[in-house]
């Protein structure tokens, strides 16, 4: 089997989440590599909704053991109540199924401060971050004063790191902007105590992988976030705070170029927005408030509207360049069911597609394909599809010239067609 790299090709919430639960029936490890509980994966099995945020999503699966690389910034609290949230739902998480690596950044409260204090004082210039401290956790590790899951481990330690630490954010915090100041003795203690019951999980996530790795097994890599919001490649300063392109997997997990053998781009069949910056394809009137309607499209971390618009071929052409992108599974074409004329975005009026500056002063050019009435939910091959649906599935094939490999018809697992030969070959 395969070694595969799963990443958004857009700007996050394509539908990561239901492809890798359908992928990872065929893999003996699911990855996550960079980002934290800014992300919200949805999987629907038998009906039921979960919703992760930082648990990769192999987890409903027997067959492989799910890793948080040390490439992700971590939430404590959050871990343990996906892991609680499971066990509720009769799905007990031990050691066996999940790795977290030692080496992994901790998002503390001083970070989750700076995050909302820092939006608020940009008033109208905010990016619109998840408030979930990202940022600042990033920020740390790049400026070697972070705090890592295996210093939870270890009170002498962490609280020499903390002592080193807190005192500089204090100032930020409460000096600059007015907020609570952090206590030591509390964070120690607490955080102590989220690293006990985090114990069982911490360990060599490395040596965890390579071990598959030697043994043949196949790893599926699950990015976050998606390609445009990539703190290199993306819409700069409108991005995250880490590489989300396919790239990052090898940093974030500590597997090798050289193992990877798929990098399959998640796209949506239209495009979507949660947050600010470019967006050229938006459509803000009628049409896009029946995306949004029609695709739940609503924030799976923060509630808040995503906003909608048209299919942008040169995004996704992009995306492809960047991550070298074998496959594509495209998400979500039942939500386009109903409409009489599709509009796709085959490039910008004026310039060429000089990523991503290009993107602040886009100026789309259509093209309208045939929409196509009945509902496919139902459909489980190709040529189930609505006759028009498949032109619109070729069409975007051709454009973006990389295969489609799965077509997503529904939120539920079921409600997928597997293409191509990804796991047959
Ligand atoms: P992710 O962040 O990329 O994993 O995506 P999210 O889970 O944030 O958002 C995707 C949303 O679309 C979720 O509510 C999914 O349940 C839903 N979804 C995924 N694929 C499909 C699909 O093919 N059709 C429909 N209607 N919904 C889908
Ligand atoms: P998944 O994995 C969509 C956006 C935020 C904001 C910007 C920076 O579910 O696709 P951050 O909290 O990361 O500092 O916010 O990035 N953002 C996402 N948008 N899906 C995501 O994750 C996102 N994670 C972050 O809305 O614009
Ligand atoms: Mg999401």
């Amino acid at each position: 089997m395969p070694n595969i790299v799963v990443v958004g090709t857009q700007w996050g919430d394509e539908g990561k989440g239901k492809v890798v639960d359908v992928l990872s029936r065929h893999v003996d490890a699911v990855v996550r590599f960079q980002g934290g509980n800014n992300a919200g994966h949805t999987l629907v099995v038998n009906g039921e909704q979960m919703v992760l945020h930082l648990l990769p999503s192999g987890i409903l699966r027997d067959n492989c053991v799910c890793v948080v690389g040390n490439g992700v910034v971590v939430d404590p609290r959050v871990m343990l109540e996906e892991i609680e949230e499971l066990a509720g739902r009769g799905r007990q998480i031990g050691p066996d199924q999940l790795v977290l690596s030692a080496r992994a950044h901790v998002i503390l409260p001083y970070h989750l401060a700076l995050d909302r204090l820092r939006e608020e004082a940009r008033g109208d210039a905010r990016i619109g971050t998840t408030c979930r401290g990202i940022g600042p956790t990033y920020e740390d590790k790049a400026a070697r004063r972070g705090i890592v899951v295996g210093d939870l481990l270890d009170a002498s330690r962490l609280r020499a790191r903390l002592e080193a630490i807190v005192p500089d954010k204090n100032r930020m915090i409460v000096g600059w902007f007015n907020g609570e100041p952090i206590d030591i003795d509390d964070v120690c203690e607490t955080y102590l105590a989220l690293g006990a019951q985090l114990a069982p999980f911490v360990g060599d996530s490395v040596g965890h992988l390579h071990g598959i790795q030697r043994r043949g097994g196949s790893i599926l890599f699950e990015g976050a976030q998606g390609t445009f919001l990539d703190v290199d490649h993306g819409t700069y300063p409108y991005v995250t705070s880490s590489n989300t392109v396919a790239g990052a997997a090898c940093a974030g997990s500590g597997v090798g170029p050289t193992a990877i053998d798929e990098v399959v781009g998640i796209a949506k069949a239209y495009t979507t927005r949660v947050g600010s910056g470019a967006f050229p394809t938006e459509d803000h009137g009628e049409l896009g408030e029946r995306l949004r309607r029609v695709g739940g499209e609503f924030g799976a971390t923060t509630g808040r509207p995503r906003r909608c618009g048209w299919f942008d071929v040169p995004l996704v052409r992009q995306a492809a360049r960047i991550n070298g992108l074998t496959r594509i599974a495209l998400t979500k074409l039942d939500v386009l069911s109903g409409l009489d004329e599709i509009p796709i975005c085959t490039g910008y009026e004026g310039m060429g597609d000089t990523f991503p500056d290009a993107l602040d002063n886009a100026v789309p050019i259509y093209e309208s394909v045939p929409g196509w009435k009945e509902d496919m939910r139902h459909c489980r091959h190709m040529s189930e599809l609505p006759a028009s649906c498949l032109r619109y599935v070729a069409h975007l094939e051709e454009l973006i010239g990389v295969p489609v490999e799965l077509v997503s018809v529904g939120p539920g697992r079921q409600e997928t067609i597997v293409r191509g030969d990804l796991f047959t070959r």
